[in-house]
């Protein structure tokens, strides 16, 4: 009798822990590993997930056997039998679970140490969270741009920060997380290893135009990168190239619709007519004035129907001159 016991235990043992490797294996919940750090940070979901899955079967198996064993038959009007503490039991339900939350802790520290760990000769990136748009900045290149840019295998520290409220610059396929602050840089360090488009996302509730405020990271080779870059540094000569070029490196298209740019935000009034319309809004202001005043100082003219405060009053230092002439050219034809 005995023996059989042993024996049924150590069978259910072998098929608990089958299953809970076979989980952990093969069902995927995560996106692509885009980084480094994803390759580890997916090792120790796997191995929690793993871990859950044995203690789930573990609880819902028992829960299931008590109820089907236990039930009370028909004819049977007793009490069940009172049972005061179990002191073996009780040691093993305080020992499984403090070993398994040690161990997983200890595992999940050493992943935390690996993958806080920056790369050597990073490439700074500076990432600016505003209402709604991110917007990424290269010190070296001395280089603005809507999207993010990287070259793959390259060990890269973004430097985060909120020019107004507290956002969350999220990279799911890299596994990185940083909440973009006002008034303090985060630093967060990755090496991206794969190739492709992958979303870069707002995970904090900031405004209406939250869901939004989102754009996408390109991770390509480093020739592919560099002519990306020389592409940037250069505004296109077309005037209306330029335009839709300006409007998307200072990240206007996430809250305005314009549909000559293909933007369908809607945060922002619509621009497209705004050609026409700009000279009608304001006494004594023509369309040119308008328009550039609007870029430069939005709180002063608000227009009807939507919030003040949401477009950064501080394009009159982000933009130069010249810029600023080409993209008010480019809205009057619009
Ligand atoms: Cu920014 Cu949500």
């Amino acid at each position: 009798m005995r023996e059989r016991t042993v024996f049924a235990l150590t069978v259910l043992t072998l098929i608990l822990l089958g299953a809970g490797y076979w989980a952990g294996a093969n069902i995927n919940l995560m996106p692509v590993e885009a980084s480094t750090r994803a390759v580890l940070v997916d090792q120790l979901f796997r191995a929690v997930f793993g871990t859950a899955t044995v203690i789930f079967l573990i609880v819902e198996g028992a829960l299931v056997y008590a109820v089907l064993r236990f039930q009370r038959r028909p004819d049977d009007q007793s009490d069940a039998v009172p049972v005061h503490g179990h002191a073996a039991l009780e040691v093993v339900w305080t020992l499984i679970p403090t070993v398994l939350a040690t161990v997983i802790g200890v595992y999940s520290f050493q992943v935390l140490a690996k993958i806080e760990t920056p790369g050597a000769n990073p490439m700074v990136v500076e990432v600016t969270a505003r209402q709604f748009s991110w917007e990424f900045y290269y010190p070296e290149l001395d280089l603005t741009s809507a999207e993010l840019h990287l070259p793959v295998n390259q060990p890269i520290r973004f430097q985060i920060g909120s020019e107004d409220v507290i956002h969350s610059f999220w990279v799911p396929a890299f596994r990185a997380k940083r909440d973009a602050t006002p008034g303090q840089i985060s630093e967060l360090s990755i090496q991206p290893s794969e190739i492709g488009r992958y979303p870069v996302r707002c995970a904090e509730l900031c405004g209406p135009g939250h869901a939004g405020m989102v754009t996408e990271v390109i991770v390509e080779t480093n020739l592919d990168f560099e002519t990306w870059v020389q592409s940037q540094l250069a505004i296109p000569t077309d005037p209306i190239e330029a335009g839709r070029f300006l409007l998307t490196r200072y990240g206007c298209l996430a809250c305005h619709t314009l549909t000559d740019a293909g933007a369908t935000g809607v945060v922002g009034p619509v621009l497209d007519g705004i050609g026409e319309r700009a000279g009608t809004r304001v006494a004594g202001l023509d369309a040119e004035g308008y328009i550039r005043e609007s870029i430069l100082r939005p709180s002063a003219l608000v227009v009807p129907g939507f919030q003040d405060g949401l477009m950064p009053p501080n394009f009159g230092q982000r933009i130069s001159q010249q810029e600023l002439d080409i993209l008010v050219n480019y809205l009057l034809g619009q």
